[in-house]
């Protein structure tokens, strides 16, 4: 039931700034497990599916670095030779059962397999930031949308009160709310939104955040197919796009100016900003029905020292102990 409640939440676009910001100062941020608890005050217990992208679709496919890419990254995964992947597709609800057509982020993560068995991961969301500046306000956002057991909704003076206290997380239920949903999962850009830090061959550290732009170019669902598409067409579009070629995409870093905010994931860069193409994904194959390689899988992996490491940004270090978490909940 709360699950269904978050998830008209989340598909109305009714309730901006799903993920808040605490106006309580706290020496600490939150444990894992504080997190994982947020979620579920809201959502009820974590079972079998991801209490955040719960409705996605395993894939399959390759990456390959330019040299340019290999110039910037001294992580293995750049180095200019093909690297398989798992690719997991997502729908950012709650609820596995969540539309397609909603005014939600679509998810792209990736976990590139290194002939050495290492590891990278990557979760990219279909908007250019995150719906919350640190983690006590992720946390906090959660909390003051708990579901009041009198009524099974969330108090709406309680929303109402965080929103106004917190206005940055704001900004991604806005800017969902103004942009159409993709028509396919190939055809939209994923952003990283946390910044990392890249060690270049030429051994110089730059700050960037990456963005994996479709090579089949933005596409939008129409107002009218918003209202008229079946709750679920994204995984057969994509089997059939799929299975007449490829779906690529060109990884591009992006570079800070001097004053960009590295740590704040909810204000993107201008777009004037340097840019370089690092390599493209290859999407080749895409599971035939449910589950499938990606699902018993959490992208917690997020750095490759020494090529990509994390930045200052408090959202990017709240993210493996939560995801880590959240996997050995649902898989119990
Ligand atoms: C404070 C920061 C964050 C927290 C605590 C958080 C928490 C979580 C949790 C608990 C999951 C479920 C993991 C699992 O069960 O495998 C998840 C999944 C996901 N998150 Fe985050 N997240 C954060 C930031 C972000 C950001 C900045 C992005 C955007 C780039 C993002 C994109 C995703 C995606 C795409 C998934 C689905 C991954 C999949 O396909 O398995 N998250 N997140």
């Amino acid at each position: 039931m709360a699950r269904h409640l978050f998830t008209a939440m989340l598909t109305a676009g009714a309730l901006v700034g799903l993920l808040g910001s605490s106006s309580g100062a706290r020496a600490e941020p939150p444990s894992s497990e504080e997190i994982v608890n947020a979620f579920e005050a809201v959502l009820g217990p974590i079972r079998t599916s991801r209490p955040s992208h719960a409705k996605g679709t395993c894939a399959a496919g390759h990456f390959t670095a330019t040299p340019e890419g290999t110039r910037l990254s001294v992580a293995p995964v750049f180095n200019g030779q093909r690297v398989a992947t798992v690719i997991r597709f997502g729908v950012g609800v709650g609820n596995p059962a969540g539309p397609d057509t909603g005014r939600t982020t679509r998810g792209l993560s990736i976990r590139f397999e290194m002939p050495s068995g290492d590891t990278w991961d990557m979760a990219n969301i279909s908007a250019p930031i995150f719906g919350s500046p640190t983690p006590e306000a992720l946390v906090a956002g959660l909390l003051a949308r708990r579901p009041d057991p009198a009524t099974g909704q969330p108090n709406p003076q309680a929303v109402a009160a965080f929103v106004a206290a917190n206005p940055a997380t704001t900004l991604q239920a806005r800017w969902l709310a103004a942009t159409l949903p993709p028509a396919s999962w190939a055809t939209t850009p994923y952003w990283g939104v946390n910044a990392f830090r890249f060690q270049g061959a030429d051994g110089e550290v730059r700050h960037a955040r990456w963005v994996f732009e479709p090579a089949a170019g933005t596409q939008r669902l129409t107002e009218e197919e918003t209202r008229t598409k079946p709750a679920s067409f994204l995984a057969d579009e994509l089997r059939q796009r799929v299975a007449r070629a490829p779906v690529e995409f060109d990884m591009v870093l992006q570079f800070p100016a001097p004053g960009d905010d590295v740590t704040n994931p909810t204000i993107a860069w201008p777009d004037d900003r340097p840019r370089a193409v690092v390599g493209r994904l290859v999407v080749t194959e895409v599971a035939p029905g449910p589950g499938g390689a990606c699902d018993p899988i959490s992208f917690l992996q997020l750095d490759m020292a020494p090529g990509v490491t994390y930045s200052e940004d408090p959202t990017l270090h709240a993210r493996t102990g939560a995801y880590a978490v959240s996997l050995s909940r649902r898989l119990q």
